[in-house]
């Protein structure tokens, strides 16, 4: 996002909107809390279909499966809110009531290529003996809620470690001797947030940006594959600290510190992860997933914004905010400057952006509540950010299987 110096009320504006998000994620945090008081393919030999040549075409140009569009799928998903027991009440959006069942229906399909269904049998084999984790955010947490649901149709996950909020988790799958986990670090370097018992900051987050997250980098060593995203926890007000040492800060209106803006954060601690991952000399398979955007439409979360839409956008049909085309532009700059020639095989992008974009019909909108409107019509919170569990966040694991393929 560009700060025009000329033009304080863009800056402004642009501070006041990022602030709001902010809250909304806190919002969301929050939410997450007190619903945890309340209730307490492939693989090997098989041909793989990623290649753009047909038998008479030989250029063997490779097929970018981030490209294409959304189809229709009359199969459908894979698993239901009755055969998937680790669906977050939040994202449960056919339990909670959510009346169309549209979104449920479409795959998606790369411009040059087929992309097979996930399939959770030939992963799980991959998977003998190997440890998986996600890191990040609630995004990821997202995420590998739908793998595990897909999974579970194979082999049924054990819960083997939660941390105190719930935050980070592992599963093991016995018979495979496989694990999976999610490990919360949503900046993925040290910070310090300051929170009250209810979840609320009662002072700025202080980031620590050449300090990596002890979270999971100290896990690290024994994961076999790592899926890492950055994301909207950068847009909260931070101070910002290099060995440290005070150099700057994000949105502290109050404070006379630079305000370096949220992308020289995003943008050293992406550059940091991607040193660590290639200079360490524990060589895990890592996928960056890049920034996830939401869909939130005539408004803001907190100004009655909403995400009504039932089918999917087609190219062109729709703009990214401003926010995810900086945060975009930063991952795929400092992705091209360690992996991106393919130096370095065992770092891969996992470029979900614009397929996401497409896709404003697949968040819970208001049914992130059980029955919203079951009291009438009371004023319900919408959330235009996550994505329904099943929904279009599944798809992302057919991409990651192509992934895993092409490693
Ligand atoms: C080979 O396939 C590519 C990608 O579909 C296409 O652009 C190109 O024209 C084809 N070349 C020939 C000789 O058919
Ligand atoms: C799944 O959703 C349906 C439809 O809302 C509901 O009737 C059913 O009780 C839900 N099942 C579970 C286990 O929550
Ligand atoms: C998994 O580990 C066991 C015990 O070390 C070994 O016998 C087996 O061959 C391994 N399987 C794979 C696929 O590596
Ligand atoms: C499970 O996997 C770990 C890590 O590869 C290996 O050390 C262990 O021997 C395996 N256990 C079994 C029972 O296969
Ligand atoms: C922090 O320390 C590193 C390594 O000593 C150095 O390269 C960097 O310039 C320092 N940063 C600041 C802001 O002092
Ligand atoms: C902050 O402002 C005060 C008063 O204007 C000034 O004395 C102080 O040096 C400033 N601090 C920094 C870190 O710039
Ligand atoms: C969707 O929301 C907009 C306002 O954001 C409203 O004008 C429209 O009527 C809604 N559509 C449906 C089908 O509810």
């Amino acid at each position: 996002m560009k700060v025009e110096p000329n033009n304080p009320f863009l800056v402004r504006k642009q501070r006041h909107v990022l602030l709001k998000f902010a809250l909304f994620l806190l919002f969301i945090a929050l939410s997450f809390h007190i619903f945890l008081s309340v209730s307490s393919k492939l693989i090997s030999s098989s041909p793989l279909q990623i290649r753009a040549h047909s038998p008479q075409n030989d250029t063997r140009a490779e097929c970018d499966i981030f490209v294409g569009e959304w189809v229709a799928d009359p199969a459908g998903p894979s698993y239901t809110n009755e055969s998937c027991h680790v669906i977050e009440a939040h994202q449960n959006c056919v339990r909670n009531g959510r009346p169309d069942t549209g979104y449920l229906y479409w795959r998606w399909s790369p411009k040059d290529c087929e992309l097979p269904k996930f399939d959770p049998r030939k992963f799980l084999n991959l998977m003998r003996n190997k440890s998986w984790a996600f890191v990040g955010d609630s995004i990821q947490r997202n995420h590998v809620q739908s793998l595990v649901c897909t999974l579970s149709q194979v082999e049924e996950a054990v819960e083997i470690y939660h941390d105190e909020e719930y935050r980070s988790k592992k599963w093991s799958f016995p018979s495979h001797n496989f694990t999976l986990s999610v490990i919360w670090d949503p900046f993925l370097t040290k910070a310090v947030i300051f929170e009250d018992i209810n979840g609320i900051s009662s002072s700025d987050v202080q980031l620590h940006l050449n300090k990596l997250g002890e979270e999971w980098t100290s896990q690290y060593k024994d994961l076999d594959y790592v899926v890492i995203a950055g994301g909207k926890w950068f847009l909260k007000t931070a101070i910002y600290y290099e060995n440290d040492t005070v150099i700057g800060c994000h949105n502290c209106l109050v404070k006379n510190l630079t305000d370096l803006g949220f992308e020289y954060a995003y943008r050293k601690v992406i550059n940091r992860v991607f040193d660590f991952v290639t200079g360490s000399n524990h060589k895990a398979f890592v996928f960056f997933r890049t920034t996830t955007p939401d869909h939130f439409e005539n408004g803001e979360w907190f100004s009655g914004g909403q995400c009504n839409r039932t089918v999917p956008f087609k190219g062109g049909e729709v703009d990214m905010k401003d926010v995810d085309v900086a945060m975009r532009k930063i991952e795929l700059e400092e992705f091209g400057k360690v992996g991106g020639s393919g130096k370095d095989q065992s770092l891969k992008l996992l470029d979900t952006t614009q397929l996401s974009l497409l896709r404003p019909d697949g968040h819970p909108g208001p049914y992130r509540q059980f029955h919203p409107f079951a009291d009438g019509n009371k004023k319900v919170q919408t959330d235009c950010l996550h994505w329904c569990l099943p929904g279009p966040i599944d798809s992302w694991n057919d991409l990651l299987m192509q992934l895993l393929v092409q490693m």
